[in-house]
């Protein structure tokens, strides 16, 4: 696997795969790689010629600073793990290699970067906006890669490509679970023994939720059942559950909306998760 921790360097390896009329698939990250990465450069190995996968912890999009201080970077496992895949090339790069001192980036996503995660989080999406720009316009893949699980996230980007005319193709990748249904994430390690357990209980609301759905239960009835089964897990504080409209996030209807989806958020005292299913 290269490394390239400039962008000078990275260009010139994408330049050579360019003139080898090489497709490039592409895989941003935080770090933290678990098999739910490992599965989107297998994916993105399976579907390219070279397979770019970026590791950078990105300041901006963080609004709580101890959670960008506690984020996980186990370094050394990662590029192991990379390895182990078959990644091609890791993009590593420093905060100054991807930001000016002072900068400001300005774009409005509109309602879908303020609501749920957006409203908790405020910024957030601004900054998730403003760095795949900066990793889309540099490295010019044709498809890029990311998990369901960061499903706002996902809308998001496809916004953003969107909006800049951007060429490359936006691949959403079904949640990787762990055995007891929770959704892998960067973030599961910071749960203790017996959060962790508590944890998989999300996935089994989500489950529950589905079925009643799909018996026809009134919506009201599966929004608070999920609710008071969420609220039940102990020391959690529910933050949002919502049945919304994958297409606009908006809560769902069906006199308006196509396939919907239900979205949780919530926090356990060391960490926040997030989770989602789709309900069709
Ligand atoms: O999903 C993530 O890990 C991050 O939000 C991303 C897309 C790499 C941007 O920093």
């Amino acid at each position: 696997m290269k490394i390239c921790k400039t962008k000078k360097e990275l260009s010139a390896v994408l330049a050579l795969a360019k003139t080898n009329k090489q497709s490039i698939g592409f895989v941003p990250t935080m770090g933290a790689i678990h098999t739910g990465h490992t599965s989107l450069i297998t994916k993105s190995k399976s579907e390219n010629d070279l397979v770019v996968c970026s590791i950078f912890v990105n300041p901006t999009q963080f609004n709580d600073p101890s959670d960008l201080i506690k984020y996980p970077r186990p370094i050394a496992n990662d590029m192991q793990l990379l390895e182990s895949v078959n990644c091609d090339v890791l993009f590593l790069p420093e905060i100054s290699e991807m930001y000016s001192p002072g900068e400001i980036w300005e774009h409005s996503f509109g309602e879908i970067e303020l609501c749920w995660e957006g409203a908790i989080r405020p910024g957030h999406f601004k900054g998730v906006g403003q760095i795949v720009y900066k990793l889309l316009s540099l490295i010019q893949p044709d498809k890029a890669y990311f998990g369901q699980k960061d499903f706002q996230q996902t809308i998001v980007v496809k916004q953003l490509v969107k909006d800049f005319q951007l060429l490359t193709e936006i691949v959403v990748c079904p949640i990787l679970r762990a055995s007891d249904g929770l959704a892998l994430s960067s973030r599961n390690i910071r749960l203790n023994e017996l959060e962790r357990v508590d944890a998989a209980k999300i996935y089994n609301v989500l489950s529950d939720c589905k079925s009643q759905f799909l018996q026809q239960e009134a919506i009201s009835t599966i929004q608070l059942t999920a609710e008071n089964a969420l609220k039940s897990i102990p020391n959690v504080q529910l933050e949002y559950f919502a049945i919304v409209a994958q297409e606009d996030l908006k809560i769902w209807d069906s006199t308006k909306h196509m396939a919907p989806i239900a979205i949780v958020a919530l926090r356990f005292p060391s960490v926040r998760l997030i989770d989602n299913m789709v309900l069709e």
